[in-house]
């Protein structure tokens, strides 16, 4: 559903790797779905329901419900922007935990998936070491995600309402600039189709 209750011919998937209700990183993703141009659409993804990954269960009994759900919607979207904040230099197990479902059974929807990836930080660099091992991740999962430009929101006491929302003009600016181009990105990915070394039945997937 897109911020006007529509559907549009290009879909985001966002996903915040936050439970808070005040996140900051939230706030860019629903300052995103304001920035979006009219006919692309944004969708919710819900992580904080997913079990913990465990591959017993998975062989055993198949994915969970919300599993499939994820899936369904990695699926049908043109591309994933994912908000990552920073835990201890890494990314919240929680955002780990639904990579780990996303990725199984290889080769699985994230392959050749564009993604954008926005984060948001009290402290200066603005979450980029948590994106860094976000990237290494999505590395594996042979996800494409978009080189550059980089956005993270650092300073946020500055820019951000208490409630989470994104009052800064400048990063709202710059989140719309970063939203083109990941549509552009979806756009390049798409035309890429399975690059030669990529294909999913030549990778090695242990
Ligand atoms: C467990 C934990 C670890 C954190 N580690 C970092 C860190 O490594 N780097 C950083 O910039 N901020 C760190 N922070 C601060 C978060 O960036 C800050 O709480 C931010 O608001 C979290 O994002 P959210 O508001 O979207 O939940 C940490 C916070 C928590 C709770």
């Amino acid at each position: 559903m897109d911020k006007t209750g529509g559907t549009g011919g290009q879909l985001i998937l966002g996903i915040c790797g936050s439970l808070s209700a005040r996140s900051i990183n939230k706030g860019l993703l629903q300052a995103a779905t304001s920035v979006l141009p009219d006919a692309v659409s944004f969708e919710w993804g819900d992580i904080a329901s997913l079990p913990h990954f465990d591959p017993d269960l998975q062989e055993s009994e198949g994915d969970p419900p919300s599993v499939t759900v994820l899936k369904h919607q990695i699926e049908r979207c043109t591309a994933i922007l994912i908000a990552a904040p920073e835990y201890n230099f890494g990314i919240p197990g929680v955002l780990k935990n639904a990579i780990d479902w996303a990725s199984r059974p290889a080769p699985s929807v994230l392959e050749r998936k564009a993604v954008g990836i926005v984060s948001a930080s009290p402290a200066l660099p603005g979450g980029v070491r948590g994106q860094l091992q976000l990237r290494q991740n999505l590395l594996y999962t042979n996800t494409y995600v978009l080189p550059q430009p980089q956005f993270a929101v650092g300073l946020s006491r500055n820019k951000f309402n208490p409630d989470g929302s994104v009052h800064d003009e400048k990063t709202l600016r710059k989140l719309a600039d970063y939203m083109q181009t990941l549509i552009a990105w979806a756009g390049v990915v798409a035309q890429v189709g399975i690059w030669p070394g990529t294909k999913p039945d030549e990778r090695h997937v242990f």
